[in-house]
């Protein structure tokens, strides 16, 4: 279906001026539609099948973005917060003007992916508790975390709400006075995994997400890093 705007809001919403200064850079040429000095502001055009250029620079009009972070500690996973730094203000200009907001929690001292975009649909679907995406974690935690401990997560165990959690697959990778554990839950309750090692009498001193869904946590995004998702990989996302 084609998608027509104007070319002051298209070139004001990518960031480029207020809507009254995009104006007046457009009267004064400076923005070309398909290779063509554009000075009618008020024009009408489907900005994903028109080459629109500022002052030289691609607009490369998009309505949605969608980010994959490396969350650092410290950070909350909100838009605002009075008296924290949010994940957003991580984020450069160019990604901010997008309003985005992180799809789902992680906690302030909890490390790892964390998508942020402004697509709300998108958002809903993979938060949604009757679509059990996957979450997979990798975790530090104080104790000997023993083999006997896989069949209890795989159980589910009950937390100090009462609430009794899905069956959730644990993986060993050490165990020892603090053990490496892998594991994957597929739902989404507040501070779940270090709620389900309380409910076995452990702490989780590290908490580090690495897979929601097909989104994957790669090495070479450092902790504060993020990148946008390909087209392939919004695709694989939206068809999950
Ligand atoms: N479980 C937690 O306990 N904390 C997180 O940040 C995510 C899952």
């Amino acid at each position: 279906m084609e998608k027509k705007e104007r070319l002051d809001k298209v070139v004001s919403n990518m960031g480029f001026g207020t809507r009254s200064q995009v104006k007046k850079y457009i009267r004064k040429g400076m923005v070309t539609v398909n290779g063509e000095v554009e000075l009618n502001n008020s024009l009408r055009l489907d900005p994903y099948k028109n080459k629109i250029f500022f002052n030289g620079q691609d607009v490369n009009y998009r309505e949605h973005i969608y980010l994959l972070m490396n969350k650092p500690q410290g950070f909350v996973s909100s838009t605002e917060d009075p008296s924290s730094r949010t994940v957003i203000e991580i984020l450069e200009y160019e990604h901010q003007i997008f309003d985005p907001f992180p799809v789902g929690r992680l906690d302030k001292d909890t490390e790892g992916l964390l998508l942020i975009s402004n697509d709300g649909k998108l958002a809903h679907e993979l938060l949604s508790p009757k679509n059990r995406v996957d979450k997979v974690y990798f975790a530090e935690v104080l104790g000997k975390v023993e083999k006997e401990h896989i069949d209890v997560f795989k159980k589910g165990v009950t937390l100090d709400d009462g609430y009794k959690t899905l069956p959730a697959d644990l993986e060993i990778i050490e165990s020892g006075t603090v053990s490496k554990i892998n594991l994957t839950i597929h739902e989404g309750k507040f501070h779940q995994v270090k709620r389900m090692f309380e409910s076995i009498g452990m702490e989780v001193i590290y908490l580090q997400r690495t897979r929601m869904g097909p989104l994957e946590l790669e090495g070479y995004l450092e902790p504060g890093e993020y990148r946008e998702l390909s087209e392939d990989e919004i695709e694989m996302l939206k068809s999950f």
